[in-house]
């Protein structure tokens, strides 16, 4: 669903360059939940940006839903990064001035959902994150785990092909971050593909897989799960014919 080839990227130039992401592979398969973790600046969140299509590699390919993605256009990658990917951020990003409803519904009507789609939709998600009361609030009245529960709701509102989360729960008190945790197990057991940066083990424990980065590499690749509904490439039963969805996402030919 997701991949990596020989990926980079570099910063700045000659004896000054980092390399935030170093030549790394990775496969992620259809249905997987997997945690990246490892030492702050080893390149967790530049990985994931290179994933989403909110940052271009140095080198190397980045492939999502069977496409290429790295070279797109800044067009289509505006249209992949609202319809194929849901991100989560550790700030929550939610737009202040929208209610909770709001903020679910926004990247519905972006993508093209009539107004009382959107709404349906929002309403269905808030529900499922446990949050339909609150549906009216603004950001400011809602604490940080509903907070984060309603960016769980926006991510997921376009049915994306990922979900990419960077440090989801690193502004939560353990409450909340249960809760979170609690969302992404009904995400998992609905075949939902899911890569979250992490340094909170607990949170990791809860993946199907484990990567850790090191200096921009793969420094250990550990698999979690118990073999549990998952045929050996991946936990949880899959969305069907996932990997040829990003085409007609995106509305492009074969
Ligand atoms: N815009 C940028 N310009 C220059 N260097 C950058 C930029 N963004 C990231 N870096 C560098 O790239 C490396 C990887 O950064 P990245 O943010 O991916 O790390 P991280 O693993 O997410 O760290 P953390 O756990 O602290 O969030 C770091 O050395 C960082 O300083
Ligand atoms: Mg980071």
């Amino acid at each position: 669903m997701l991949r990596a080839v020989g990926l980079s990227r570099t910063y700045g130039r000659g004896e000054s360059t980092v390399w935030a992401v170093d030549a790394l592979d990775l496969d992620v398969p259809a249905g997987q939940t997997l945690a990246v973790t490892g030492p702050s600046g080893c390149g967790k969140s530049t990985l994931l940006q290179l994933f989403g299509g909110l940052d271009r590699p140095t080198d190397g390919e980045v492939w999502l839903g069977g496409r290429r993605i790295d070279h797109l256009g800044e067009q289509a990658l505006a249209r992949l990064r609202r319809r194929a990917v849901g991100f989560v951020f550790q700030a929550f990003h939610l737009m202040d001035e929208l209610t909770a409803a709001e903020n679910v519904e926004l990247p519905a009507l972006l993508a093209g959902a009539s107004p009382r789609a959107a709404r349906r939709r929002a309403a269905d998600l808030l529900d499922r994150v446990g949050l339909t009361d609150r549906a009216r609030h603004l950001p400011a009245k809602l604490s940080g785990g509903q907070r984060q529960r309603v960016a769980i709701a926006r991510a997921l509102v376009n049915e994306p092909l990922v979900v990419l989360a960077d440090e989801p729960t690193g502004n939560l008190d353990s409450a909340a971050t249960h809760e979170v945790l609690r969302l992404f197990d009904e995400l998992r057991a609905g075949g939902q593909t899911l890569v979250m940066v992490t340094h909170d083990e607990r949170v990791a424990a809860t993946a199907d897989r484990v990567v850790s980065m090191r200096d921009g590499m793969l420094a250990d690749d550990t698999r979690l799960d118990d073999g549990v509904g998952s045929g050996g490439s991946g936990g949880g039963p899959r969305r069907s014919g996932a990997s040829s969805e990003l085409g007609a996402l995106l509305g492009w030919e074969g």
